[in-house]
């Protein structure tokens, strides 16, 4: 197809406006490129764009689209990877299981008093990285003289248990911690995910105070007392729900690998824009060594609930120094499949 000089003006104005990221100018203009020239590829830019917006649902509207005429389009099918949460189907945990877990989200601890469309809830199975995360947002989130410790942090993104005031005194749209297995109430929830054997390592050293007497990491994995549920449970509760709520997953082991691209998912996701310079500074802020050292100056709320240190080795795989062959065959007779939906592991033979 032949383009007009006037067409292809529009079309490298779309171009330029997406790369300065005025998202809301360059999707009218693909907008405008498409209706005239019918070029499917264009469809492209106009789904980054809204992507940018937080308009996930018809992003992947348009990505899906676009991949029905042009099924061979890399970029797009590595966006809609990014939006779409993976499709999962995990025979090893059973029905009954999940259906158990609807007792547990009964409970009021995950609802707060007062619910709005505009919450965002940063979900996850406990010792996941949620501090980290939350660190990392409320760097990009606070005013330019507060510095964010483990105190502060509460304030811009308390637990969906605290005190209702502090949730009422929140400015919206508000971000909210939870632990909670799936809830259809949340409107909107990044899903942080962590591979389920370093959960149970960490979870198992943080709770060391609470466990007495003292119990080896074996007789603590194959125990019934995991809080709130099993690893496995909580991340099929919220990954095959997907098409009920709004939901962005992050892996921890990709924010260890690539902290940008990550932490700029999440601000799309959020619909919150912020320069490149102020995401490297949230992620410095954030780092392992800095939150340390926070913590040993400036200690942490529920110091005596949990560890003696809350940073403890920050590492993906401690796994591997905690699982023997005794571990490793119950861990893959109950979740080992859900590892490998998830892309820990290739198959089961680890
Ligand atoms: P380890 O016990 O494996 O070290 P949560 O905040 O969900 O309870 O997760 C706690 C886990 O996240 C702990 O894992 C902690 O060390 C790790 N963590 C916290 N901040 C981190 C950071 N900046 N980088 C990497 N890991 C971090």
């Amino acid at each position: 197809m032949s383009l007009t000089p006037k067409t292809d003006r529009v079309i490298d104005r779309a171009i330029d406006l997406l790369n300065s990221n005025r998202n809301q100018e360059a999707l009218e203009l693909f907008g405008l490129a498409i209706a005239e020239t019918n070029l499917k590829g264009l469809a492209y830019g106009r789904a980054v764009a809204l992507a940018r917006m937080g308009q996930v649902d018809e992003a992947v509207d348009t990505l899906e689209e676009l991949l029905r005429f042009i099924p061979n389009h890399p970029k797009a099918r590595s966006l809609l990877r990014e939006l779409l949460p993976p499709v999962l189907s995990v025979p090893s945990i059973k029905q009954n299981n999940i259906a158990g877990l609807h007792r547990v989200t009964q409970q009021t601890q995950w609802l707060p008093s007062t619910m709005y469309p505009d919450d965002t809830y940063l979900v996850s199975y406990p010792k996941s990285g949620n501090t980290w995360v939350r660190f990392l947002l409320a760097n990009l989130l606070k005013k330019e003289d507060e510095d964010i410790d483990f105190h502060t942090v509460h304030k811009h993104i308390p637990e969906v248990g605290s005190q209702k005031n502090l949730l009422r005194e929140l400015k919206r749209p508000r971000l909210i911690k939870s632990h909670a297995p799936f809830i259809n109430a949340y409107p909107k929830v990044i899903y942080l995910v962590r591979d389920g054997r370093d959960a149970y390592v960490s979870f198992y050293y943080h709770r060391q105070k609470q466990l007495s007497p003292k119990i080896d990491f074996n007789t603590y994995l194959l125990s019934e007392d995991h809080y709130p549920c099993r690893w496995g449970e909580h991340v099929l509760s919220w990954l095959r729900e997907k098409q009920q709520t709004r939901l962005l997953v992050v892996k921890y082991e990709d924010l260890k690998n690539d902290c940008f691209s990550q932490l700029r998912r999440m601000l799309v996701f959020l619909g919150v824009n912020r320069e490149s310079n102020r995401i490297e500074a949230a992620i410095k802020a954030s780092s392992f060594e800095n939150m340390k050292r926070i913590e040993a100056e400036k200690g942490r709320l529920f110091a005596d609930q949990g560890p003696e240190v809350f940073m403890r080795k920050g590492i993906v795989g401690d796994w591997k120094s905690h699982f023997g062959s005794k571990e490793k065959r119950f861990f893959k007779s109950t979740e080992g499949q859900l590892l490998v939906e998830l892309g820990y592991e290739k198959d089961m033979s680890w």
